[in-house]
């Protein structure tokens, strides 16, 4: 078990295991929230793709850690932030805490998304809570990228799961939105919009970067897109984790060359074209 202090664990970043106060919480939308946690240790460290493991309550229940992506970091003055959908009885405990409760937290863990060359067009495609860690990307990539190398696949089931929608806009990146029922934008999944966007012939395929994470049906889609396409494309897996450093072998994800992978600590970051859906 980590102690408080820093330690690295397998090809991860130095973690550290510490207890923090959250600093802000806002409810976003229903069911949804962001909370700013204060670790000027993890906000400097952590990377597009990096999670932490936080113990939702002081007490046994729910016994296992929950695992969050990082969803932003202000490294100036330590904060770090979470994005969260009530789900279950972990994130509905987390979901009731209050500026300046404190929580058990380790990381930040995991690998990260490889981050371009300047001269490579950007794709981003998240769904429902994908956006959690693609917002973090999308903020380190909009530094470095002109506006019109990023375009930004933004899907829900309908208008009102639609998360950051606005945000994105506001930052004049090249948005898509897409909804199943058509509330908002293009109607259809993303990933469908994005394929028929790629196949107007508009983009140097073998010159796009594609990021995505979202619902593990979204994902293998996006994989069968890749490769039906020759498309380099990261994508971030969301498991449950027990130990979430890499000891108990119960987060793996299968590669195409018959290997198993930790999502903990040899992802959650994965080449699309790599796993093995069925
Ligand atoms: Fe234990 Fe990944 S959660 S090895």
């Amino acid at each position: 078990m980590i102690q408080n202090s820093t330690k690295a664990i397998g090809n991860t970043n130095m973690i550290t295991q510490s207890s923090i106060s959250i600093l802000h919480k806002e409810n976003l939308q229903e069911g949804i929230f962001k909370l700013t946690l204060s670790s000027s240790f993890i906000s400097k460290k952590a990377k597009p793709g990096n999670f932490v493991h936080i113990k939702v309550t002081p007490n046994d229940y729910p016994l296992l850690r929950r695992a969050f992506s990082i969803h932003g970091t202000d490294k100036k003055n330590g904060g770090l932030e979470i994005l969260f959908k009530v789900v279950g009885k972990g994130t509905e405990a987390l979901s009731k805490k209050s500026p300046g409760d404190t929580l058990d937290i380790i990381g930040p863990i995991g690998n990260s998304f490889y981050l371009p060359e300047k001269n490579k067009e950007i794709m981003l495609v998240a769904g429902g809570m994908g956006i959690a860690p693609l917002w973090f990307l999308f903020t380190c990539l909009n530094h470095r990228f002109r506006q019109n190398k990023l375009t930004f696949f933004l899907g829900a089931k309908s208008k009102n799961q639609l998360i950051y929608a606005e945000k994105l806009k506001a930052t004049k990146t090249r948005l898509i939105t897409a909804t199943d029922d058509g509330s908002r934008g293009r109607k259809g999944k993303v990933t469908e919009v994005f394929l028929k966007e790629i196949k107007k012939g508009n983009y140097d395929k073998s010159n796009l970067v594609v990021y995505s994470c979202g619902p593990p049906m979204m994902l293998k889609r996006i994989s069968e897109i890749a490769k039906e396409l020759n498309l380099f494309c990261q994508v971030s897996l969301e498991t449950h984790m027990a130990c979430g450093v890499g000891a108990c072998w119960g987060c793996v994800a299968k590669l195409k060359n018959g290997s198993y992978q930790r999502v903990c600590v040899d992802g959650p970051v994965f080449d699309a074209r790599e796993i093995d859906w069925k």
